[in-house]
């Protein structure tokens, strides 16, 4: 069966040389709710609006800017997507999947995802980062879906590791010499954008889960089975439905990450400065 090409990739891959001239980053981030204000730590930002850039539409979210930024991090190029989008949204796979696409074209090794997710382990706390060891994919579906996008992915991914064991082991290290306590666990994603009820949660915990979110998952699948590095973090945001009082609202999820946000850059930039 032909292959077919990823919509707008050409378009994009021309559109970033002809404004950044030489992009050749080695690392992509892809900046979660609440994680956007990671582009304040690293210099000599270029940057694009989504909107510009063929193949990346503009975000829908509040909280997720859609910029593209070209920054340098130890006098190499990283490439952060500030804003992600979403299944919820309703626009199908194709916007979520094409930073991806992208960030490979570009011959990206290694790819860092983050999100805020919903606390289900009954020790984690609001404000914690949690490193992704694994996942469970409650979304009903996933990128890889239709026909094979592109020869590099194979048509059945193994997903024994999906999340690098090398980088996890790094991110372990960078908590330790920062004395901060980083939970490494199980995300489970739900197509959102309701919150889960308590008996889901509930559910959810038996399965092994220990965060809840609704992204990440989709891109994980894809940078993986491209053979890129894969790694993601999460914020507690909130504790998951039923497991306290409060009603959950998106502000509140993006007023606690908000929060985090200093240990976050701190903890981001001493890991991209340990791997670059
Ligand atoms: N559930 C799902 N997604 C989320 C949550 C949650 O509790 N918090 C942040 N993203």
């Amino acid at each position: 069966m032909a292959k077919q090409k990823v919509r707008h990739l050409e378009g994009a891959l021309e559109y970033l040389s002809s404004n950044w001239g030489t992009c050749t980053p080695k690392v992509a981030i892809i900046c979660g709710s609440g994680w956007g204000g990671l582009a304040d730590v690293f210099a000599g930002s270029r940057s694009l609006d989504y909107s510009e850039v063929p193949g990346l539409s503009s975000t829908t979210i509040e909280g997720h800017d859609g910029i593209l930024r070209l920054c340098e991090v130890n006098d190499k190029q990283v490439l952060l997507f500030q804003g992600r989008r979403h299944w919820y949204e309703g626009e199908g796979w194709e916007p979520i999947s094409f930073p991806i696409h992208l960030a490979h074209a570009l011959g990206v090794k290694v790819i860092i995802l983050t999100n805020a997710a919903g606390g289900i382990n009954e020790n984690y706390n609001v404000g914690d980062l949690m490193i992704l060891h694994d996942h469970i994919n409650f979304m009903g579906g996933n990128p890889l879906v239709g026909p094979v996008i592109d020869d590099a992915i194979p048509r059945f991914p193994d997903q024994t590791e999906v999340y690098n064991s090398e980088l996890r082991k790094i991110a372990r290290q960078v908590a330790l010499k920062q004395n901060l306590l980083v939970r490494e666990g199980v995300y489970i994603a739900v197509s959102g954008p309701a919150f889960e009820t308590p008996a889901e949660i509930k559910a959810f915990r038996t399965l092994g889960a220990d965060a809840v979110g609704m992204s990440t998952i989709p891109e994980a699948m894809l940078s993986h089975s491209y053979g890129m590095k894969t790694f993601a973090l999460s914020c507690i945001s909130n504790m998951a439905a039923g497991m306290s009082n409060e009603k959950l609202s998106h502000q509140d999820v993006q007023n606690a990450s908000t929060q985090a946000l200093p240990k976050m850059q701190a903890f981001v930039a001493q890991f991209l400065s340990d791997i670059l």
